[in-house]
C-alpha cells in the first residue's frame, strides 16, 4: 500500500470515527433546567400543544424529518432514525429533551432561525413529562 492510501484510509476511519462519536455523545445534562413542578403532566394536555407550534411541520404529517413524528404520543415513543428520542423516566435517554434543551447547537430543535425554540419553563415541563413516564 502506498503512502497516500494509508492516510486516506487513515482519514476515513478517523472520520467514522468522528460520526459514531457525534451520534452517542451525551450531553452535559447538568445544563438542563430543573424538572417543573406541575404534577399530572401528560402528552395531550401539556406537551403536544407545544409541539404543535413548534415541531409538527417538520415531524408531522406532511414531513417526518429524520424519520420521526412527534404528532402523537405512540410515534413519539417509536423513535426516529437514531432510536429512540424519550425513554420513560430517563432523561439520560431522551435524546429529544437534549434537543429541545439546545444543549448542542449541532442537535437543537426546532433548528435555528426555522421555528420558535422552546422556553426554559416549556423545557422543564418537557422534563417533567418525561420524568413522570411519559404518558
Ligand atoms: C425546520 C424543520 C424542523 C423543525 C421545526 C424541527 N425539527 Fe427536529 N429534525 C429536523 C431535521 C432535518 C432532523 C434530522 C437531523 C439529522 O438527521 O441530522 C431532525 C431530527 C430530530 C430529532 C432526532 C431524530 C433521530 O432519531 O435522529 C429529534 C429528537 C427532533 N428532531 C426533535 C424535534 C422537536 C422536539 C422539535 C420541536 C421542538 C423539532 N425537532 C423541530 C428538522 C426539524
Amino acid at each position: 500500500m502506498n503512502t497516500q492510501i494509508l492516510l486516506r484510509s487513515g482519514a476515513v476511519a478517523g472520520i467514522a470515527l468522528l460520526v459514531q462519536t457525534a451520534e452517542l455523545k451525551v450531553p452535559d445534562l447538568a445544563k438542563l433546567p430543573p424538572a417543573a413542578a406541575k404534577k399530572g403532566v401528560t402528552y395531550t394536555k401539556d406537551i403536544k400543544p407545544l409541539f404543535e407550534k413548534s415541531c409538527f411541520g417538520c415531524h408531522g404529517p406532511e414531513k417526518q424529518k429524520g424519520d420521526l413524528r412527534v404528532d402523537s404520543l405512540e410515534a413519539l415513543l417509536k423513535g426516529g432514525e437514531h432510536g429512540k428520542v424519550v425513554v420513560p423516566g430517563k432523561v439520560d435517554k431522551s435524546p429529544l429533551l437534549w434537543a429541545v434543551a439546545r444543549l448542542d447547537e449541532d442537535t437543537a430543535m426546532p433548528p435555528e432561525g426555522k421555528a420558535d425554540p422552546l422556553t426554559k419553563e416549556q423545557v422543564a415541563l418537557v422534563r417533567a413529562w418525561i420524568e413522570q413516564g411519559a404518558k
